[in-house]
């Protein structure tokens, strides 16, 4: 059985709420495994751990990719669908938390407030990990910087732009693009600019080896860079706003016009679930350039080597 990189060994045990919860070896230590375990040369042994799920928002490839990464690593899941548990009817926090850590050996959770998921690492005694919240999406974009790294090779230098709303997915390749010394350019219409504090947090945190910016207008944000992102316009949460949103948004769609203005070699990345004809043009998301299967794939290699870390003996 594998041991991990001594880069991880701060992680067992540890939460992730945030990808500023990692640091810049950690990060690159994380990939590097994720990237291992996809070629199938690291192999862990997780028999007779187990992973609660807590999902109060709507999902496929984060609850599936957990679950099958879970079951490849020989430990299990379990389910704990708001509906048919106590989560669903109030119960509070700190006691769900304080009792699931006695059964459980870590727990996924996905739900609105990001103060609810840290409540949840308060009480918790196992390791809790961010699968969504409003404010970020982390387990993501370890993915996401993962399918640049196949792409590209050396990460370093490399810039990544982000055009839509500055959302949860934005924070987050914000804060693990400047981890690893990844330019990247956020460009949202006025009024949808993502968090300043975020923004600020991922500028302190690139010192200085990458560029965290913020613009508003889409070539601007795309042009030369070597990979082009995008997610809906209205998150889960948001529903009510979509038509506004449609409006707000007009002109920002990642078509065949603006992939033209990017690096010739860049590559396309989309979280999913994509509404084609919105954000993106069913030709771009379909297109030579798109990785977004790739992408989606691998969500499940960089979560088993994130369990692998978290879950590892401390
Ligand atoms: N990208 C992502 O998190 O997808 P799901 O909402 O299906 O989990
Ligand atoms: N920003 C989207 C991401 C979905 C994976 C949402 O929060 O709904």
């Amino acid at each position: 059985m594998a041991c991990l990189d001594v880069a991880l060994a701060g992680l067992a045990g540890a939460d992730f709420l945030s990808s500023s919860d990692l640091d810049r070896a950690e990060a690159e230590a994380l990939l590097t495994l994720a990237a291992q375990l996809k070629a199938g040369s690291q192999r862990f042994d997780l028999t007779g751990r187990v992973l609660g799920l807590i999902f109060s928002k709507a999902s496929t490839r984060t609850r599936v990719s957990f679950t099958v990464a879970m079951a490849r690593l020989g430990g299990q899941t379990i389910d704990l669908l708001p509906l048919v548990t106590q989560v669903g009817r109030g119960e509070p926090i700190a006691d769900t938390a304080r009792v699931l850590s006695r059964y459980c050996d870590a727990l996924a959770i996905r739900t609105f407030a990001q103060a609810d998921l840290a409540d949840y690492a308060h009480w918790a005694s196992i390791p809790v990990i961010n699968a969504l919240t409003d404010e970020e999406h982390p387990c993501q974009a370890l993915a996401d910087f993962l399918t640049l790294r196949e792409t590209f090779g050396d990460l370093e230098g490399l810039t990544l732009a982000y055009v839509g709303d500055g959302n949860n997915v934005a924070h987050s390749l914000m804060l693990m693009g400047a981890l690893l010394g990844v330019n990247v350019c956020i460009g949202t219409p006025e009024g949808f600019a993502p968090d300043p504090a975020v923004v600020e947090r991922a500028a302190a945190l690139a010192a200085g080896r990458a560029q965290i910016t913020v613009v508003h207008e889409p070539v601007a944000a795309v042009r030369g860079a070597h990979a082009l992102y995008t997610d809906v316009w209205a998150s889960m949460g948001q529903e009510q706003e979509q038509a506004e949103r449609e409006r707000a948004f007009r002109g920002w769609c990642l078509d065949g016009a603006l992939l033209a203005e990017a690096d010739s070699r860049a590559i396309v990345l989309h979280c999913l679930p994509a509404h084609r004809g919105e954000e993106i043009s069913a030709a771009v998301i379909e297109g030579d350039q798109s990785r977004v299967f790739d992408q989606a794939e691998n969500r499940m290699h960089v979560q088993q080597a994130l369990l692998a870390a978290l879950l590892a003996p401390g």
